[in-house]
């Protein structure tokens, strides 16, 4: 395989999107999801319009012997990933108090517990060939507390302290950590998150999945830290520097919330 790319939560959404404009850059490509059937399909799209060596590898990444498993079918294949995109993750919204626990404890596994083993797996691959690009799809909700959306909000911040970290640590081997902070695009992730009647949602700009993932496949290449896309996020995404952190939180609330208060 030439330059290649393994795109997590590439059935959907940014992850899908991403593996088109890789693929349109010439590079090779290993994609991961649930989905097996929807995989398929992006496959064939791919095959059929660039180049590109198409491997799919359907997981549930939120159970962890389904991480390990991937690890080693793509050694067994003989592969060198040179790009490593973390983007599967999903939302749940409600109060904590009330919301079902095993969904809220998905979330942690997958958002948070899958996306650091898939990196602590791949990532000694990269330093031994002495180079690498990794991207973590965080989110603007990394930036401030979500009340309505906690464990998500509290996922995406983890996402976003580690690839800091990891950035500081990695880049003496030739390797970028590039944390992508999506605002609100429209995917599968608000039915997912059942967000359908959120304000977030209806605010007049919510982006494409295609700007997000040329946006950060853009900051990826680029070795960029943090990239969060578009200006009004951006200045979301500062709020908390500039007034007071109970202001921001209830602001946060006020946007999660939706016409009719969860039960
Ligand atoms: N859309 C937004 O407004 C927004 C904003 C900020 C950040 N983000 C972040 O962007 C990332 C991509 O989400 P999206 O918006 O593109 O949503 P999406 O359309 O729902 O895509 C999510 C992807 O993750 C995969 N996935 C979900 N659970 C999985 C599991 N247990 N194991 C393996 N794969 C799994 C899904 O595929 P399968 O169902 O086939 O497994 C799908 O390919 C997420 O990390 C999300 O938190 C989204």
């Amino acid at each position: 395989m030439k330059n290649s790319a393994l795109i997590t939560g590439a059935s959907g959404g940014i992850g899908y999107e991403l593996a088109k404009i890789h693929a349109s850059k010439g590079g090779d490509l290993i994609l991961v999801a649930r989905n097996l059937e929807k995989l398929n399909q992006l496959k064939n799209e791919i095959e059929n319009s660039f180049h590109s060596n198409v491997i799919v590898i359907a997981k549930d990444l939120s159970i962890a012997a389904e991480v390990d498993e991937l690890f080693q079918e793509v050694n067994n294949l003989g592969i060198q990933i040179d790009i490593l995109i973390n983007n599967a993750g999903f939302g749940d919204f409600g109060f904590f108090a009330t919301a079902d626990w095993n969904k809220t404890a998905e979330i942690i596994d997958l958002n948070i517990r899958s996306l650091t083993h898939v990196t602590r797996l791949f990532l000694p691959g990269m330093i031994k060939q002495g180079s690498g690009r990794i991207m973590n799809v965080a989110s603007t909700a990394a930036f401030q507390a979500g009340p309505l959306m906690s464990v998500y909000y509290a996922s995406k911040a983890y996402v976003l302290s580690f690839s800091q970290a990891l950035y500081n640590e990695v880049a003496s081997h030739g390797i970028t950590v590039t944390a992508l902070c999506p605002g609100p695009t429209h995917t599968g992730f608000k039915k997912a998150a059942g967000l359908n009647d959120s304000m977030l949602f209806k605010r007049a700009k919510v982006a494409t999945a295609l700007d997000v993932a040329n946006y950060g496949y853009r900051a990826m290449t680029k070795g960029k830290m943090i990239a969060v896309h578009g200006f009004t996020n951006s200045v979301i995404a500062s709020a908390g520097k500039f007034f007071p952190r109970k202001f921001v939180i209830q602001m946060v609330r006020k946007l999660q919330e939706k016409t009719k208060q969860p039960i």
